[in-house]
């Protein structure tokens, strides 16, 4: 058995029946049976299916039989036949059975039955077992892969900005520091404060909540470069759609004006759609039926009108709403929810900030397809987005899908040095830390652009699971980073 190569339970489901014997090694789920023939249904984490042994109890002890059970690693070499049964039109025949590992089932937490996915959280070593992480981990890896081929096609650079770094992109203050003074004994300087000339890099630290600037530098030289990278924002938003450690794409363009970066950022996403409706048929599928069953619990109001399926066919079915932040206002001011009050956060004056509410408003009420807001008032948005000629507005966009809101936020870039420095002045940025990035506008500068995708954001939507913390195998969120 040891020079016999191991067959992956996807790929054996593909094969016709022969008299070759196969190997395939996977943990239990489940085990019946009866005096004549026991059952085993076996997963490896190839595929969302499982395959049936058939082992006959005469040929193996009761003792190795007992052994099987749900969690526990097995061997098993045998003929692949049609099966008797309803369920498989085939089964492995078993000829040997090695317990690779045992599980006792009186201390394995995962059972048959349903858990809740906040107990899966909790028990971070066994989750992936489950078929809804092994269908959406599944599906993390297909989408990642087509995000490098969508680039790779068009010939953008795969660009690794840095994960450590003295700068804060989006200028929000949300930054985790990284040291390594004595936080007992912080070294301190004569006016009182952190005397950061003694820590680690001689300078205040911090991860980065944003590889932008970076791929800014990249993007005029490179023309056309995309990152996609961890990223950390110590904002303390407990909610369902964001994490302290999340996955970022941002591609950025040299050339492109804020058009050329809302067709390709609508592209993309249409291009993730269709790539996961075409190579995760299997684990789509799984994971409607699993929603379909979980809403029956819900109040219908609560309840997604259309199968997850339908509801990702509907992004490739017609063009995204484009519209300003200006008709955005005034069709959220005179819609019937601002009306009569139902909004927790009234739109009352131009130039306020829009909610997570208000996007779901737009994109699943009034439009009923993605939307994309672009020329948003400067105040609301960075540093570094390019000032319309009204002087107000910055050349900013931002897609909003279903269920989600926000799913990627960007900008045409501000290339003129002038206006980049006062609108830094504006924003209290210090130039004289940022010349490194100011560099790009003194040599050369180019009209660019580009945009952020939040990937745990695309991967809520693709999956339909309603909480971003079941869509990242560990999840860090406030007070909570375990393993
Ligand atoms: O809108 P954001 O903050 O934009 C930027 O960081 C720009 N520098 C991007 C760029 O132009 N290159 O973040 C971009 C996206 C959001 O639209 C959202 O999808 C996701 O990142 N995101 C988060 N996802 C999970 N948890 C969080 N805490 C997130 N914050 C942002
Ligand atoms: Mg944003």
């Amino acid at each position: 058995m040891e020079s016999q190569r191991r067959t992956k339970v996807k790929v054996l489901l593909g094969l016709k029946s022969s008299n070759k014997e196969i190997l395939i090694k996977g943990w239990v789920r489940t085990k019946r049976g009866s005096k004549n023939a026991v059952f085993i249904a076996v997963n490896d984490g190839s595929t969302i299916h499982n395959i049936q042994v058939v082992v006959s109890p005469e040929l193996f002890s009761e003792e190795l039989i007992k052994r099987i059970t749900t969690g526990a690693s097995i061997a098993v070499t045998g003929l692949w036949v049609a099966s008797l049964g309803t369920g498989q039109t085939k089964e492995l025949q078993a000829k040997t059975l090695t317990v690779l590992g045992d599980a006792n089932p009186d201390t394995y937490p995962l059972q048959s039955k349903r858990h809740s996915l906040e107990f899966l959280r909790e028990i971070a070593h066994l989750r992936p077992r489950t078929n809804t992480m092994g269908a959406i981990f599944r599906i993390r890896h297909a989408v990642a892969f087509a995000i490098h081929q969508f680039f790779h096609d068009k010939g953008f650079f795969y660009f690794n900005s840095p994960l450590l770094t003295t700068s804060d992109a989006e200028g929000a203050g949300e930054t985790f520091k990284v040291t390594t003074l004595n936080l007992e004994k912080t070294p301190m300087n004569e006016v009182g404060k952190v005397n950061y000339r003694e820590d680690f890099f001689e300078k205040e630290t911090n991860l980065t909540v944003s590889g932008q600037l970076e791929g800014e530098l990249a993007a005029l030289a490179l023309s056309e470069i995309y990152t996609f990278g961890p990223t950390f924002r110590a904002e303390n938003s407990n909610t369902t759609r964001h994490l302290a450690e999340f996955w970022m794409v941002e591609p950025e363009m040299a050339f492109y004006d804020l058009k050329d970066n809302m067709d390709l950022a609508e592209e993309m996403l249409k291009y993730l759609v269709k790539y996961t409706l075409e190579h995760c048929k299997d684990d789509l599928t799984f994971l409607e039926k699993r929603e379909i069953e979980e809403q029956k619990n819900k109040p219908i109001a609560e309840r997604n009108e259309q199968p997850l399926l339908d509801r990702l066919r509907v992004i490739l079915a017609g063009d995204f709403e484009r519209i300003s932040y200006t008709d955005a206002f005034y069709i959220l001011r005179n819609s019937k929810p601002n009306k009569k009050k139902k909004f927790q956060f009234l739109i009352d004056s131009w130039g306020s900030d829009l909610q997570s509410e208000h996007e779901r408003f737009l994109v699943e009420k009034h439009f009923k397809k993605p939307v994309i807001i672009h020329d948003y008032p400067k105040e609301i948005k960075s540093f570094y987005m390019r000032l319309n000629d009204d002087h107000k507005t910055v050349g900013a966009m931002d897609v909003l899908f279903p269920g989600i809101g926000e799913i990627i936020g960007g900008s045409q870039r501000e290339e003129r040095l002038d206006v980049l420095m006062e609108r830094m002045e504006e924003k209290r940025i210090p130039a004289s830390e940022m010349d490194w990035f100011l560099d790009t506008r003194r040599f050369g500068t180019v009209e660019h652009s580009g945009f952020g995708l939040g990937f745990e954001r695309i991967i809520l939507f693709l999956t339909g699971m309603s909480n971003i913390r079941d869509v990242i195998p560990f999840p860090r969120t406030p007070g909570n980073c375990e393993y």
